[in-house]
């Protein structure tokens, strides 16, 4: 009978392939555990590239773990400026105060110890102890997923836990005892480099032998493509409150979604509410103030990752009182050729380009 390709080992080609091949990546220097940790916390979410001059400032400011340790989380934070997700950067922080604490100074040298750490979930507790302390533990990320899909051919996506599962038993199958760092990394590197989502360079791929996918010329099949599910709907309402020629808006609170992001007064439609309803009641409630909408000046959709987004804006009427900001960062009434100094979500910029352009009926009480 010849042999399926489900038994055949990918490690000796893998293996043969990354000697050759590999990148030549900062944090793979030296096996130093506390690189290896902040390069994967790293890459967890970004691209190599924008990876590598994130990890040589930080390993200049932050060289040992007793170094991060004993940062102020504001400097921490500033050197993760512009990697998004902070929350990394944030129990990385606290990570390595646990590690100063409770283990004096010294990276857990196992899977468990790791798992224990603060940000530390079973892919990096499994790329640290295998890359670092040469434990024989699997890694699955996305790229590694495809490419055990397109293996053999496995009509799984990760996509519900079953699935996921499915493919860490897989992963946990291949590990070899002899070098599962550089077996883990090099599946990872296949994936980004060659075994590509839209069109795998199988070519020059060492698994192209035994792949099962590439045999029945079935890579555009593996892995079968997760349902997308539809995201949620909002509508929300924002104004344009103007002065003296000015605009006002108002910072987010930098906790939270979007968070230090400047934008236009107003917010959710709640059940039945019209917008200007919802937008009159927002504004009393942020801002202490009646307002009153005029005429609708535009109507903007915008898709983010998490849902999708209806924005009804309005010219707005100060009526009486005094405005009394209290649940925004600060805010600050500006000069409409000003608004593009400060960061809008992507939904509000939309909005100043529109008051840029001309602005709609109340720009300036000129028309
Ligand atoms: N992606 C995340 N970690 C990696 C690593 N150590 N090598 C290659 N690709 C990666
Ligand atoms: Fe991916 Fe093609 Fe290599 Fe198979 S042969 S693992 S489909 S790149």
């Amino acid at each position: 009978m010849p042999e399926s390709p489900k038994k055949q080992n990918p490690a000796p080609l893998l293996l043969k392939w990354y000697d050759r091949q590999k990148r030549d990546l900062p944090w793979r220097d030296n096996a130093d555990p506390y690189r290896v940790w902040v390069s994967e916390i790293m890459l967890q979410q970004t691209q190599v590239a924008t990876v590598i001059p994130y990890f040589d400032r930080w390993m200049d400011t932050f060289p040992t773990v007793r170094h991060l340790a004993e940062s102020p989380l504001n400097t921490v934070l500033k050197h993760w400026e512009g990697l998004g997700y902070y929350t990394r950067a944030r129990n990385l922080h606290k990570a390595a105060q646990q590690v100063v604490s409770d283990h004096a100074g010294h990276v857990p040298d196992h899977f468990e110890g790791l798992l224990a750490l603060p940000g530390i979930g079973r892919y990096t507790a499994g790329a640290i102890s295998s890359i670092a302390f040469d434990r024989a533990v699997p890694v699955l990320d996305g790229n590694v997923k495809r490419v055990f899909s397109r293996l053999y051919c496995l009509d799984e996506n990760g996509a519900t836990p079953k699935s996921e599962n499915a493919l860490w038993r897989v992963a946990e199958s291949l590990v070899p005892p002899k070098r599962p760092g550089d077996f883990n990394q090099a599946l990872m590197e296949l994936g980004a480099t060659v075994c590509l989502p839209k069109k795998p360079a199988c070519a020059a791929c060492p698994l192209k032998k035994i792949c099962a996918a590439a045999a029945q010329g079935q890579q555009d099949r593996f892995p079968p493509p997760k349902p997308r599910a539809p995201s949620k709907k909002i509508e929300v309402s924002a104004a344009v409150i103007r002065r003296n020629g000015k605009v006002f808006i108002q910072q987010r609170p930098h906790k939270g979604l979007m968070g230090g992001l400047w934008e236009f007064p107003g917010g959710k439609l709640e059940k039945g509410e019209s917008p200007e309803a919802a937008l009159t009641r927002e504004i009393h409630e942020e801002l202490g103030v009646r307002v009153t909408p005029g005429e609708k000046l535009l109507t903007i959709r915008h898709t983010y990752t998490q849902f999708r987004v209806t924005l009804h804006v309005f010219p707005c009427k100060l009526e009486k009182g005094r405005l009394n900001p209290t649940q925004c960062e600060q805010w600050k009434w500006v000069l409409p050729e000003e608004l593009d100094r400060y960061p809008f979500p992507a939904a509000n910029v939309k909005i100043v380009a529109h008051l840029k352009n001309g602005g709609g009926p109340t720009r300036n009480g000129t028309s």
